[in-house]
């Protein structure tokens, strides 16, 4: 995704040429991106090749789960809904993964007849539950059990999920005492240990202190586990983050595999495919204060969220740039009526106009998936561009369907 002579370019398109043909605000993702990002995971990882599991909630377009299944990838679900999903997009069952606090009986009985490679327990009741399902069932269950590690995965508080404070996984203690019981189970075959500390990390440490922690509980419960699955949150640039270091990361799981032969899963999300996706929009009107210039666009908070819900910053750009114009400050902001609906403030972006066209980047993870209807705004359109070839993977939704 390039400027080419001025114009903005996803592969061999014109981004101002989709907007023309399929109106705005589009979700629009690159191809060679996604590939690239998939083989570039699975490289810094090969010396130990693990199940990666792609996290479904990034992005669950069905279409492009379908590519990234054609990777060898699994995926890590969290409801009923995703699994249906990842299985229409011809997932193998068993590379799926089942998280989350709150899988209801139902949830859990499906998984239990997809035959899913693991669920991953986050309380004493679900395994209670997972037991007398499979009783029921006259089955026996592949588990793992979600520990809490209590590591600052030093990200956004309100994306950091590895802390006591948090509702997910379980503490060490609670973990013992789980593995105990599975130990004694007829249903429960427990196989897996997981974390996952937090999203947008850009720090190997935080891994590799969990890395310990891990280490310490194999020893002290002389237990054999078939995998050990160490989540997702692998952080990507969306302004000045620095870059994690994969090296190092790779070097600490390669130690620790050296004394505990087991399986490594992963289960990325928005490193796969947050940067391969932009959001273009429309000006519709530019609404001049005192004190600023508002920008308002034709998306807004119900099409991406992250800005208003953890004051992410999305780069903005226009898809025709102008050489010679002069700069403006702006807000950007959406049509909703919420002040939290804005984007972002920029200083000295080229000046513009009712009807221009920018986009807004790295919004492939975290943000269709994060849509709604608010305001009975209809939800865009997603588009897949390969080389010069269009795909719409999602129609727009039609107002009527809606109403
Ligand atoms: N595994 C589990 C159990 C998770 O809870 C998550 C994300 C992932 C994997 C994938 O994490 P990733 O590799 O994408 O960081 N809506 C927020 C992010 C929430 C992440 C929730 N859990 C955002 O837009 O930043």
């Amino acid at each position: 995704m390039k400027y080419q002579s001025n114009n903005f370019f996803i592969e061999r398109i014109k981004a101002q040429n989709l907007a023309k043909r399929f109106g705005t605000p589009i979700y629009c993702y690159s191809y060679e991106k996604l590939k690239k990002n998939i083989i570039k995971f699975i490289n810094n990882f090969k010396s130990f090749n693990p199940l990666v599991c792609f996290s479904v909630k990034a992005n669950s377009n069905v279409n492009l789960l379908r590519e990234i299944k054609k990777f060898n990838f699994g995926a890590d679900v969290v409801s009923v809904g995703e699994m249906m999903k990842v299985l229409k997009a011809g997932f193998n069952p068993r590379k799926i993964v089942f998280s989350g606090v709150g899988k209801t009986s139902e949830e859990l009985s499906y998984a239990i007849n997809k035959n899913i490679l693991l669920i991953n327990i986050e309380s004493e009741e679900e395994l209670i539950e997972v037991e007398k399902i499979a009783k029921k069932k006259r089955k026996v269950v592949d588990i793992g059990i979600r520990l809490n590690p209590n590591t600052d995965a030093k990200t956004l508080k309100k994306i950091s999920t590895g802390k006591k404070e948090n509702k997910f996984g379980v503490t060490e203690k609670a973990f013992f005492n789980l593995l105990n019981y599975s130990k004694k189970s007829k249903y429960l075959n427990l196989k897996c240990l997981s974390v996952h500390i937090g999203s947008q990390i850009t720090s190997y440490k935080p891994y590799e202190k969990t890395l310990g922690i891990i280490k310490k509980i194999i020893h002290k419960s002389n237990y054999k586990f078939q995998y050990i699955d160490l989540g997702g949150g692998m952080g990507i640039t969306y302004d000045n983050e620095k870059k994690l270091n994969y090296k190092k990361y790779n070097n600490s799981i390669k130690n620790f595999l050296k004394k505990n032969k087991t399986k490594i899963i992963f289960e990325p999300g928005r490193s796969i495919i947050g940067d391969t996706g932009i959001l273009i929009s429309k000006v519709i009107y530019i609404k001049k204060t005192q004190n600023k210039d508002f920008i308002i666009l034709d998306s807004g908070m119900n099409d991406l969220i992250r800005p208003a819900l953890y004051g992410s910053k999305h780069k903005i750009i226009p898809l025709k740039r102008i050489s010679n114009s002069s700069n403006k400050n702006y807000e950007f902001v959406g049509p909703i009526c919420e002040s939290t609906d804005k984007f972002l403030n920029i200083k000295k972006f080229q000046k513009l106009k009712k009807n221009d066209l920018i986009a807004i980047c790295d919004v492939g993870a975290y943000g269709m998936s994060l849509s709604s209807n608010y305001n009975v705004r209809a939800k865009p359109i997603e588009i897949l561009i390969k080389g010069s070839k269009v795909s719409i993977i999602k129609k727009r939704q039609r107002l009527n369907d809606i109403i």
